[in-house]
């Protein structure tokens, strides 16, 4: 007897014009440059690759302990150490952009000027899909939060790189502001396509036999599962907020957990920290959210996106979005 044929499921979706095959990505910084783990990973199952953050120059990073693990977590401060953005260009663009996934390149930088550089010289290679502007990274001293946490500044920056770009623009928000829905309203306004919700939290961690703090820079950023309750409702708030496609990401580490961020308004998902606990854990997500499809007759992922079934009675956000 014939195998029966199992439904499609339409994993798909268009950001700016542009095709994206699946709506699991890797995050930036947790995959490299995509080629370390290329034994381990059928990338073509995925949406994309977010590059690790770029800069203009090469940066090593803060100096150790940049990494502690925590409850269901990590807190990181590796201070954007990158290859910087020519050499990303020279040693890693050709095999990333022969690869059956988009790239998208994560942008860092600590003027204005150097994000519409970075970016500008990224426009004039072929292979990138869209943008990823990190304004959100805790562990520099210039830049960074200082922008991310500046509304204006935030909305400044886009508008500049909005000028330079015709392809996507995703703005990544950080969690460590009062209301990350404002910032979302801002960054729509001058043009951003989608937004990438959330950064890491600010966090801490202390030695009690040395009373010196973990890491050297005192404090880092908190990623892993133990902040998916944290983003899921940061990605509530700016869905109920802006029109623009939203990147859910912040500790999803299984199919369920992907499938609560998009009922709660994100348009794709992105695997962070976990895939240093399982290279594969993207393949084996999408893996999963097909076989929910399948299973609850859903021919569509899309069809899932803010399908929260909320009584916004009971609603505490409600009150001052
Ligand atoms: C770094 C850490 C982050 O949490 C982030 O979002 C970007 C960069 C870093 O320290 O390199």
């Amino acid at each position: 007897m014939a195998a029966p044929i199992k439904n499609k499921v339409k994993t798909s979706f268009t950001l700016r014009g542009v095709e994206f095959k699946n709506r699991v990505f890797v995050a930036s910084g947790t995959f490299g440059y995509g080629d370390e783990v290329r034994t381990l990973v059928d990338v073509s199952r995925l949406g994309g690759i977010f590059t690790k953050s770029l800069s203009w120059k090469p940066r090593a990073g803060n100096p150790p302990q940049r990494i502690v693990e925590t409850a269901s977590g990590m807190l990181n401060s590796i201070g954007l150490a990158n290859i910087g953005v020519h050499t990303f260009i020279e040693q890693k663009l050709p095999y990333l952009r022969a690869l059956d996934t988009r790239i998208i390149a994560n942008i860092a930088a600590s003027s204005l000027q150097e994000y519409c550089d970075i970016l500008g010289l990224l426009e004039e290679q072929e292979g990138i899909a869209a943008y990823e502007i990190n304004v959100s990274c805790p562990n520099v001293k210039e830049g960074g939060l200082n922008f991310g946490t500046d509304c204006s500044m935030t909305g400044k920056i886009t508008a500049s790189l909005r000028k330079l770009t015709h392809k996507a623009l995703i703005i990544k928000l950080t969690p460590n502001v009062t209301h990350i829905s404002e910032f979302a309203r801002a960054v729509e306004a001058e043009g951003a396509d989608a937004v990438s919700v959330i950064n890491t939290l600010i966090g801490m961690a202390i030695d009690i036999k040395t009373r010196k703090p973990k890491l050297s820079t005192v404090t880092g950023g908190l990623s892993g599962p133990a902040i998916k309750p944290v983003a899921l409702a940061k990605v509530y708030e700016v869905a109920k907020s802006v029109k623009i496609p939203i990147f859910g990401i912040g500790g999803i580490a299984s199919a369920e957990d992907a499938i609560e961020f998009l009922l709660a308004g994100a348009t794709a998902v992105q695997v962070g920290t976990m895939n240093f606990v399982d290279p594969a854990i993207s393949v084996k997500i999408a893996d999963g959210l097909a076989t929910y499809a399948r299973e609850h007759g859903i021919s569509d992922m899309g069809t899932l996106v803010g399908a929260l079934d909320a009584d916004l009675k009971f609603s505490v956000l409600q009150s001052w979005l």
